[in-house]
């Protein structure tokens, strides 16, 4: 994969953590492998490592300064911003991850930050404890909701002598991230769609039936795609969640609005995340249903349409269908007979249940296709969404 990072261009941003002592080495293997690579460092990093061992490995000259007029007259923050084609924050301290999350632009790297259309990759690294707290776990999550691909961290002994997660990846792990990063360009020219949340079926004005999907693992995927390069249209049902910028949202309720939505999407490939309510009322009634003259106990259920096997079984079938099996049981026999019955190239397998999986921000999954199964792990569904687009790069290649 080396010729991966034959002369892309990095800034890599170094925060004041124990960990930037590794950033050294992690400089040295990028632009080992051929990567430009122009370090940037906050002012509390440089108590950690000098700038001078920086640019000796990166052979270029630090940045430090957000105002500074000899590099203004040069390559000033906007043009550097311009020229980056990945942005990486190792170590990301919980301070930066705060200050990303606000939007805040006070050192030249935030700034950096905020001006670059490059994708943002980061690996925190702190005390166990500070990556718990609350405040910095939503901080996490904005800033994954907003597209920063999220490196870690790994769990383990910690220079303060703690114990647990907070541990900044290794730099050949963060190296080969990098590479798989700039590489996912592969889906580039390629158009995805993404069914995403729950649906709702009217049983009345004012009550439906619906499922605890959240949306978050099909808006990860989403998010993922887009990352890799592809177009992405997510047709999602009812979320609480922002669309990932880049991706092309179509809103719906029903299941039938989201078959009518996926059949007006011309795709290359198809990924069936969301929970679509099997059943519906055959007639959604026009006034509120009263329980106590027995309306409720009248509703006759019809099946709603299977939206991922009416496309895999479409004349405009894209080429690649893959669905999603929520098993409270079972889950990889089950995960095969939808296989076959739906006509998929591949299922994601999830247990579910008991609090598993819907709702939550982890997930375990397993990929099942004609060839076998393979465990993708159990991990927060941003990394699993990478992961399986990992795979569908691989798919989409034979
Ligand atoms: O949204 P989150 O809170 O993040 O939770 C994620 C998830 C648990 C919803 C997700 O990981 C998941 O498992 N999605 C599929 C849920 C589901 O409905 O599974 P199923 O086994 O009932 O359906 C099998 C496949 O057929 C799925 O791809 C489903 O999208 C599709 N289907 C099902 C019924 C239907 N009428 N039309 C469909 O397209």
């Amino acid at each position: 994969m080396t010729q991966v990072l034959s002369q892309r261009r990095v800034i890599l941003g170094i925060t004041g953590g124990i960990a930037a002592y590794k950033a050294a080495e992690l400089v040295r293997t990028l632009v080992r492998a051929g990567a430009q690579v122009q370090v940037v460092m906050t002012k509390a990093a440089e108590a950690f490592v000098t700038p001078l061992t920086l640019q000796a490995l990166s052979g270029r000259e630090v940045k430090t300064e957000l105002l500074d007029p000899s590099a203004e007259a040069g390559m000033g923050h906007i043009e550097l911003a311009r020229w980056a084609e990945l942005l990486l924050i190792a170590p990301c301290t919980a301070d930066t991850m705060a200050r990303l999350a606000q939007g805040r632009g006070d050192d030249l790297l935030t700034t950096l930050a905020l001006a670059t259309p490059a994708p943002i990759h980061i690996a925190p690294a702190m005390n166990q404890q500070m990556w718990a707290q609350a405040s910095t776990q939503a901080n996490l999550t904005t800033l994954i909701q907003r597209g920063v691909t999220v490196h870690g961290p790994a769990a383990g002994e910690q220079a303060c002598g703690d114990v647990g997660l907070g541990r900044m990846l290794e730099p050949e792990a963060l190296h080969q991230a990098i590479e798989a990063a700039l590489v996912s360009g592969a889906l580039a020219g390629q158009h995805w769609l993404v069914t995403a949340g729950p649906t709702r079926e009217a049983i009345d004005p004012v009550r439906y039936l619906s499922n605890h999907s959240s949306g978050k693992m099909g808006y990860a995927i989403a998010r993922a795609l887009r990352d890799a390069g592809a177009s992405v249209t997510l047709v999602s049902g009812p979320t609480q969640l922002d669309c990932p910028d880049g991706v092309t949202r179509i809103s719906v309720d029903s299941a039938r609005d989201m078959l009518q939505a996926c059949q007006g999407v011309n795709a290359d490939g198809m990924i069936a995340c969301a929970a679509v309510a099997d059943f519906r009322p055959a007639e959604a009634a026009q006034t509120k249903l009263k329980k106590g003259e027995g309306d409720l106990n009248q509703i006759t259920w019809v099946e709603n349409p299977d939206i991922v096997a009416t496309i895999a079984q479409s004349p405009a079938r894209p080429r690649w269908v893959i669905g999603f099996a929520a098993e409270t049981d079972n889950a990889l026999a089950n995960a095969r007979a939808k296989l076959l019955r739906k006509g998929l190239d591949a299922v994601l397998a999830n247990q579910v249940g008991d609090g598993v999986a819907f709702g939550t921000d982890d997930n375990h999954l397993h990929w099942v296709d004609a060839s076998g199964d393979t465990d993708l792990g159990h991990a927060a569904k941003s990394v699993l969404a990478d992961a399986l687009v990992q795979r569908l790069i691989t798919l989409t290649k034979d």
